[in-house]
């Protein structure tokens, strides 16, 4: 199916929600050559809640610094404004996650899993930079909390089928709706004109069998590489499921391979241990 026929279907059956102003003021200064750190000091200071979150990014384990970073004037100044731009976007997708049922609860929970394995494993591979991969995780499956707070009934519905395991969101959305997250995912980025790069790891995180590197900038390539692979390993996990997916085989992921990377089932484990505890020290900065 074309590209605009599931554009269509998504404008009909879900409500799009505006941007976050934050993000999209704070993308405006970042892109424009003659705005000031103090411009942006005060875009963002007004929320309260996004300055502890990013705050709380800025000094987490993935990043490693000598000094903590206490005030946001330090985090803009320590992480530049690329960085920061990714960690306000990051920040700002927490209020979809407001009605807090357990379909919520699990959304987030993988959400979160996702963009602190995503960093961890960025910086592991040396591949991309932690505040790329970590809005890239936690945006990943954006397209399901949209779907979700549009219909929620249907969504339970889809939701009670995957928890059953009678199948992936993927799958049982493209059957019962006609597209699926990651479509409504990257059509949201693009419509609010957040980075192309975001939409494009976002859409390819159910498509990498699509890529060829041949023909894709190899930053994409990685992007969406580091986004697959912490996606896989909260499945290894369980993380965001009911329980831990044995058919999981990370050693041999597409994804991995377009990464240049090897691993042995101890570096696997080793890996997945070192996911779990970073998570658990880190989870609490998203709320
Ligand atoms: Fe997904
Ligand atoms: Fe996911």
């Amino acid at each position: 199916m074309d590209n605009s026929k599931i554009i269509e279907m998504i404008e009909e059956s879900c409500d799009l929600p505006p941007v976050p102003i934050v993000a999209s003021k704070v993308l405006k200064l970042v892109n424009d050559p003659n705005s000031t750190v103090a411009q942006l000091e005060e875009a963002i200071i007004g929320d309260s809640n996004m300055v502890s979150r990013i705050i709380g990014m800025a000094n987490s384990a993935y990043y490693v610094r000598v000094h903590k970073v206490k005030t946001l004037r330090a985090a803009i100044n320590v992480l530049g404004y690329k960085a920061l731009a990714n960690l306000v976007i990051a920040a700002s997708t927490r209020q979809f996650y407001a009605k807090f049922g357990l379909v919520e609860k699990l959304l987030w929970e993988h959400s979160v899993g996702t963009a602190i394995a995503a960093a961890v494993l960025a910086t592991e591979f040396k591949a991309i930079k932690s505040d790329e991969a970590l809005v890239g995780g936690l945006l990943h499956d954006i397209g399901k909390t949209i779907i979700n707070l549009s219909r929620p009934d249907e969504y339970r519905e889809i939701a009670e089928y995957v928890y059953n395991g009678d199948g992936s969101y993927y799958e049982i959305e493209r059957e019962k709706l006609g597209f699926a997250h990651n479509d409504v995912g990257s059509y949201l980025i693009q419509k609010w004109n957040f980075p192309v790069e975001l939409g494009k790891a976002i859409y390819y995180h159910h498509s990498i069998d699509e890529i060829d590197p041949s023909v894709m900038d190899p930053f994409q390539v990685k992007y969406i590489s580091v986004v697959h692979v912490a996606n896989n390993f909260m499945r290894f996990l369980g993380i965001g499921y009911r329980e831990p997916d044995d058919s999981v085989d990370i050693a041999s992921l597409k994804s991995l391979k377009l990464l240049g990377i090897e691993l042995s089932d101890e570096q696997i484990e080793q890996l997945a241990e070192k996911i779990k505890s970073v998570i658990e020290e880190e989870k609490g900065k998203f709320d």
